[in-house]
């Protein structure tokens, strides 16, 4: 089997263990279907129907499963915004529903669904969890109990279109938010004036929600201003960097990117994109594979690159995400539950997972799998974007991540609608962040 190069660099990041798990064998007993109780009905809250191709294959797999091992299955589609579903299971966690058994839930939200988690060191033997990175297991591990298992890893990604690019003389992506402004505008105007009013520069998730969080952190390690919370407790959000990033980031509303881009998520920001209706994109993996679509108008015309950096002086960023899955500590079938999870996150359904929608494995050893590497083009970057990934400050305020999340969201929100001073954000996110980590 070749090696694949940057592998080290990408086991940095994940944790040394990792790449003494490049030899683990791929196709291992997990498969073995166990045939619980027959019958038993498995309730999956799994990926939203509104997101992409992800709902469907995912309601597919566990069908599968549930054929496979004589269970019935009955799938939950999320709402496409993250901090949409978190509302949801709340209302389930909060009256220790048994309504849903299996879900799938997001990499920051591992201290707020603990209460409500089956420890699945119960179900998964210690050599199955080796094979997973070893940060994510550590992420997902509240209070030594393993709150969820890994499913796939996200990463924030700069999308630009190669042939426009080409047209407007640039020869690579931009290194700098700065440079990325002045080309955005250079194509933009250039397309608007070709005959396309609705050119945009560039579009990502400005949204009041968990989606520009994710963009917010970006901007803000970026330019060297931290990560709000430090893995100490110690707040840093009040900073000029901090300020300088947000003010950046509200130049481009009006001017590169459209004035409602304040309420995108994903999903529109991807419409827009894939209609060949814009030179940049902030998304996340899974819009990689519906772009290149030979149906897609962009298909061809488009690759991806690590997030620029704030300045010169700046830093690469990609916002880490992914989700996991867990069994609710209510549900009345945790064997059979916990079957599904060990079947949705086993190396083989992972790399099915990859192929067919290009999310990014949560297994080490996959990023050496040749059958992959060659589906998954943009693969071979991996390990550089994977070596700038920032967490979200979740597991520093474990519970209590939601509340900080929200007075970031809302804030920078705020400051991109123009409704808001970037120091005046900054001061109200380090008053929230403070009554939470006093
Ligand atoms: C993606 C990420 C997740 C993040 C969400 C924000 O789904 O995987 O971690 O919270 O986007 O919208």
């Amino acid at each position: 089997m070749k090696e694949f190069p940057p592998m080290n660099r990408l086991n940095n990041f994940f944790g040394r263990n990792a790449v003494r798990l490049l030899g683990v064998l791929f196709f291992v007993s997990l498969l073995t279907p166990r045939h619980f109780a027959a019958g038993e009905t498995v309730r999956f809250a799994g990926d939203s129907d509104l997101v992409g191709a992800n709902g469907p294959w995912t309601r597919a797999v566990a069908e599968e499963w549930a054929k496979k091992t004589n269970n019935i299955l009955e799938y939950i589609s999320r709402p496409a915004d993250a901090t949409a579903t978190l509302q949801l299971y709340l209302q389930y966690w909060g009256s220790k529903s048994a309504d849903v058994d299996v879900y799938m839930v997001d990499v920051i939200w591992q201290g707020i669904a603990a209460p409500h988690a089956v420890d699945l060191k119960k179900y998964f033997k210690d050599d199955q969890i080796k094979e997973f990175f070893p940060r994510s297991i550590e992420n997902n591990t509240v209070n030594g109990r393993l709150v969820s298992i890994p499913w796939f890893v996200d990463a924030g990604l700069l999308y630009y279109r190669t042939d426009l690019l080409e047209k407007y003389g640039y020869k690579a992506p931009p290194k700098t938010w700065e440079e990325l402004a002045e080309m955005a505008k250079k194509i933009q105007d250039g397309e608007r004036s070709a005959g396309k009013p609705d050119f945009q520069g560039f579009v990502f998730e400005g949204k009041a929600s968990e989606s520009v969080t994710c963009n917010a952190v970006e901007w803000i390690y970026s330019y060297g201003g931290g990560t709000v919370v430090d893995p100490d407790k110690k707040v840093t959000i009040n900073n000029p960097n901090a300020v300088k990033a947000l003010e950046t980031a509200k130049g481009w509303v009006g001017t590169i990117s459209p004035m409602n881009v304040t309420t995108y998520g994903e999903e529109e920001a991807r419409t827009i994109w894939q209609a060949g209706n814009a030179a940049f994109m902030r998304n996340w993996p899974y819009a990689y594979p519906l772009g290149a679509d030979p149906k897609s108008p962009i298909s061809g015309k488009f690759d991806v690159a690590v997030l620029p950096k704030g300045g010169d002086n700046g830093m690469n960023a990609a916002c880490l995400g992914g989700w996991q899955l867990m069994v609710s500590a209510y549900s009345k079938v945790p064997n059979a539950s916990a079957d599904l999870v060990r079947y949705l996150t086993s190396p083989e359904i992972q790399k099915k997972h990859a192929i067919d929608l290009g999310l990014l494995p949560a297994l080490a050893a996959l990023y050496s799998d040749p059958e992959l590497q060659g589906k998954i083009a943009w693969l071979k970057n991996a390990p550089d974007i994977l070596s700038s990934a920032v967490a979200r400050p979740s597991t520093v305020t474990g519970a209590s991540y939601n509340q900080l999340s929200s007075g970031l969201f809302e804030n920078v929100n705020k400051v991109l609608s123009g409704e808001e001073s970037a120091q005046d954000a900054v001061l109200q996110i380090e008053r929230v962040a403070k009554r939470i980590v006093p």
